[in-house]
């Protein structure tokens, strides 16, 4: 189990110190489920700081696909790496809708990630006109195939994907535990196709999108749901410690 937090563009300096401390309490009882928060990338570097010698890993919240260079106001993988990142996101629906990354730069920062060491956590989910259309397995099985071109099997042991149905993130709706589970389901055998079945049994596939205390057990315990990616309830450190708690339920 994986429980990460995806601060969004939330707390400024002293506040993300503030929840980062709540959290590094929160997760001392997390046992054998993996504690990780995605800062703003302001905030990297003391939140990291805040973390060390505990268990709670830190990731960013995307990255641009090259070392260095003039590549104004973006940061890279090397620099996440410096300050003690772990992670980082990868084709968020948000990077994708606003800020108009294709599923070609969501493959090339994927890559880069992998080259640096990072652990991608690759998003993918649909939004709700294509799920009413019944189009939600084409449009994930396309940004799948699509984000891991080029991706050695042997590199994608720790890869993280996180199904995030962008009708559910930040509106309060869940996906309902058997659609969830359904589209994990889907989204293993796609893995499985691809990287091979102990490859692809091994990526763990979180579940984002209004995950909450209250619905975290229902989500959680479906069998192809290895953790969440939590947005709102990840800035309060007691509900995020809540759902780790939940997860503790769910390791083997
Ligand atoms: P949410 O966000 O939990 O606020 O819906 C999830 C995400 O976007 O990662």
């Amino acid at each position: 189990m994986l429980i990460a937090g995806n601060w969004k563009m939330n707390t400024d300096l002293s506040k993300a110190r503030t929840l980062a401390a709540g959290v590094r309490k929160a997760a001392e009882s997390a046992g054998e489920v993996e504690v990780l928060v995605c800062p703003p990338f302001i905030s990297l570097d003391a939140v990291c700081q805040v973390m060390r010698g505990s268990a709670v890993q830190v990731g960013g919240q995307t990255l641009y696909p090259e070392d260095s260079g003039a590549f104004t106001g973006e940061v890279s993988a090397p620099m996440l790496r410096s300050v003690g990142c772990s992670h980082v996101i990868v084709g968020h629906s948000e990077r994708r809708q606003l800020f108009g990354e294709t599923d070609e730069d969501v493959n090339t920062r994927l890559l880069q990630a992998r080259l640096h060491d990072l652990v991608p956590i690759l998003c993918v989910g649909e939004t709700l006109q294509q799920r009413k259309a019944g189009n939600q397995r084409t449009v994930v099985e396309e940004q799948l195939t699509a984000a891991l071109a080029n991706v050695d099997i042997a590199e994608a042991d720790d890869l993280v994907v996180a199904y995030e149905p962008v009708w559910a993130i930040g509106t309060g709706e869940t996906a309902s535990p058997e659609q969830a589970q359904a589209m994990h389901a889907f989204i293993r055998s796609r893995l499985t196709d691809r990287l091979g079945q102990s490859v692809g049994a091994g990526v763990a596939i979180l579940y984002g999108g209004s995950m909450k205390p209250h619905n975290a057990d229902e989500l959680l315990s479906q069998d192809d749901v290895d953790g969440g990616l939590i947005g709102g309830a990840s800035l309060k450190a007691s509900d995020f410690g809540a759902i780790i708690n939940v997860a503790t339920g769910y390791t083997a």
